[in-house]
């Protein structure tokens, strides 16, 4: 039996059967060209431990050291282990696309789920491409035209609650090696030259030469505009679940209808390349 790809919604996400990646004969490709197609795909029950999650990740490129982890003294690339709990809770309920405040967001990111809740915790992911493609002409030519300033105002944000005692030193760190970057609105995809939006709720700070109410209403269509469910996937995650994203097609939130429970899971971004706009698409 070859390898399947079940759809999961019209839109995106399709669930992989039929190869393991702790196999011999991994079919590699089949996973990735799914990828490419559906831009989200899901590995039911995998189970994969902390090596074989990074060896998997190693298929699709570098893996990345995630920008604490960078400034806090890591030179190989990193797990992020992400744990809800009564204390800690979910910070990822917003659509975004990660880390977009640097110059180069990854590529792909390989999400294994260690501790699944009772209930609730679902992730949800919504198609760039897709709601790209629901625009007129005439607002996806206007769109097309923009540039983002990306910030990470929003993220630092999150880590002062999280961090504790290196909140001081990540923050100091993220003020001097993150500059605000500069980012198209839509992004072509570099392998298929498909176009996207390219949105992250918490990470926007504005966009290039408007006035700011300009600005404000433009971040707010675009907001409003990818929230319709038409352009979204969601998996309720059973334990030793994998997740892989195409981070150049899609957003994703976290539900955070779990807390107080604890919700487990284990991160790997792979680096990808500086977000651009090709005119001739
Ligand atoms: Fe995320």
């Amino acid at each position: 039996m070859g390898v399947t790809a079940t759809p999961v919604t019209g839109a995106l996400g399709a669930v992989i059967d039929g190869t393991d990646p702790r196999d011999d004969d991994f079919d590699f490709d089949a996973v990735h060209a799914a990828l490419l197609e559906h831009e989200v795909v899901f590995f039911r029950g995998l189970n994969l431990n902390e090596a074989e999650h990074l060896e998997l990740g190693r298929r699709f490129g570098s893996p990345s050291v995630f920008p604490v982890a960078r400034i806090l003294g890591a030179t190989e690339p990193t797990m992020t282990v992400i744990a809800d709990g009564p204390e800690s809770p979910n910070a990822a309920d917003a659509w975004h696309t990660d880390v977009t405040w640097t110059a180069t967001p990854p590529a792909y990111a390989l999400l294994h789920m260690e501790e699944v809740p009772e209930t609730g915790g679902d992730t949800l992911w919504a198609s760039a491409t897709k709601a790209y493609e629901a625009l007129s002409p005439q607002m996806q030519e206007f769109l097309c035209g923009l540039t983002v300033i990306h910030d990470h105002e929003g993220f630092a944000q999150a880590v002062a609650r999280k961090a504790g005692d290196a909140a001081a030193t990540i923050i100091e760190g993220l003020d001097r090696d993150y500059p605000p970057v500069e980012h198209p609105m839509i992004r072509t995809h570099p392998e298929n030259g498909r176009r996207g939006i390219f949105y992250a709720a918490r990470f926007i700070s504005h966009i290039k030469g408007m006035t700011e109410s300009e600005s404000d209403a433009i971040i707010r269509f675009v907001g409003e505009h990818i929230k319709d469910p038409r352009f979204h996937c969601r998996w309720k995650w059973g334990n030793g679940d994998l997740a892989i994203w195409d981070e150049r097609a899609t957003m994703h939130r976290a539900a955070a209808d779990h807390w107080p429970q604890r919700r487990v899971v284990r991160r790997l971004e792979i680096d990808g390349d500086r977000p651009f706009f090709t005119a001739d698409a």
